[in-house]
């Protein structure tokens, strides 16, 4: 009985430490709900194997140097464990909002991807004591433990790239070299979270993120690029701007309701924005489920763009531009549109050059 628990709370630590590092995808309570699955399994099996704190310093001389390493590594998981509950409630948002101690996400972030490889590498020696062949253990060991790093170290900040705040100065990344147009100069019309969001005041907190922040002020991704043109060749810019009903501060939240939007094919009213004056419009949009957001598409059905030119400049998380160019081309009838680029998310506050070069093609 003692050992069926015993694996049963193994496996349920390895499972929720995995699963809380997909962050992004069970989302803030189920992260927290988890790692207090987490460490109440973590005490069942400390208490099952309590044996082993009376035998870790016996006998010292005669153990060998895998049983000498395998206490080492428990000792260190233990520590670090320990470290993480603390951490993990100063980083808590739900169930703990009243604590105020070791509040660094990053550090958390740290944490758990040793949690996580000393968790493998302990799980491991299991295998290594009970293994025939001790070098394809080693082999096993070496490759969970790089394993866990990888997880913690690549794959977690790449899940959860959207959820982080960019923290810039906005002047130094938007101010620069200027293109002379020789001809009218384009309209800018973009669209952004910042502005049809209805931020908690807590923004600071991962939920709320995927956001530019200069000083104390929230600037959206798309935004940051539609100011880089217009310091450029100062042109008009205009957000698009719901009149009703703004996304919620989650960014998880946002995404769910973004997809809604798009199976319902939903046209959210928008405050009205004029073309007429222009022959070229400047189209910068974030990838949606791998669309345009749908207060996009309400834009382009709303205006007449026959014979005028729109330049579209996507930002993604991995999407290129999806299916957005064919909905743009369907949708603002009887308009030229042209793919100039869909900047990655990271790669947005370093983009400014990139877009000048193109801007001098088209002045
Ligand atoms: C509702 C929603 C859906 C998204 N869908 C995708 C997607 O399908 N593919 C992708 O690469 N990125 C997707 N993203 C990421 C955004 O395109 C990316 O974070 C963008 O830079 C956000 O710009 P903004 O901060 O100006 O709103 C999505 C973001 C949200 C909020």
């Amino acid at each position: 009985m003692k050992k069926k628990i015993n694996l049963a709370s193994e496996l349920v630590m390895y499972l929720a430490l995995l699963a809380q590092m997909l962050y992004v995808i069970v989302g803030n309570v189920a992260h927290e709900i988890l790692g207090i699955v987490f460490f109440v399994s973590l005490v069942v099996h400390i208490v099952i194997k309590r044996y082993w704190f009376k035998a870790v310093f016996r006998n010292l001389d005669k153990k060998a140097a895998s049983r000498k390493f395998a206490d080492a590594v428990i000792i260190l998981l233990l520590a670090t464990a320990c470290v993480l509950m603390i951490s993990s409630m100063g980083v808590s948002r739900t169930l703990f909002p009243w604590f105020k101690f070791m509040m660094e996400p990053l550090f958390h972030r740290y944490l758990a991807t040793a949690v996580l490889t000393l968790s493998f590498v302990h799980g491991g020696m299991h295998f290594y004591f009970k293994a025939k062949s001790k070098k394809k253990a080693v082999i096993l060991i070496s490759i969970l433990a790089i394993l866990g790093l990888a997880i913690g170290l690549a794959l977690v900040p790449y899940l959860n790239r959207h959820l982080r705040k960019v923290d810039i100065i906005f002047e130094e990344k938007v101010t620069g070299e200027k293109v002379e147009m020789t001809g009218d100069k384009p309209l800018v019309v973009y669209f952004t979270r910042v502005g049809n969001t209805d931020f908690e005041d807590d923004v600071d907190a991962v939920s709320g993120a995927s956001l530019m922040r200069s000083g104390g002020t929230l600037i959206g991704n798309t935004e940051l690029l539609a100011y880089m043109v217009k310091d450029a060749i100062g042109s008009e810019i205009v957000p698009i701007t719901l009149t009703g009903e703004k996304y919620p501060s989650s960014y998880m939240d946002t995404v769910s309701v973004g997809g809604k939007e798009l199976r319902e094919d939903a046209r959210p009213g928008i405050e009205d924005i004029d073309i007429s004056d222009y022959s070229e419009i400047i189209l910068i949009y974030p990838i949606w489920w791998g669309t345009v957001p749908m207060p996009v598409a309400t834009f382009l059905e709303g205006n007449d763009f026959t014979g005028k030119t729109i330049y579209l400049i996507a930002t993604q998380g991995s999407a290129g531009f999806g299916s957005s160019t064919s909905f743009v081309r369907e949708k603002a009838k009887g308009a030229d549109v042209i793919e100039v680029m869909s900047i990655y998310c990271d790669d947005i506050p370093d983009s400014r050059d990139d877009i000048v070069e193109w801007l001098k093609t088209i002045q």
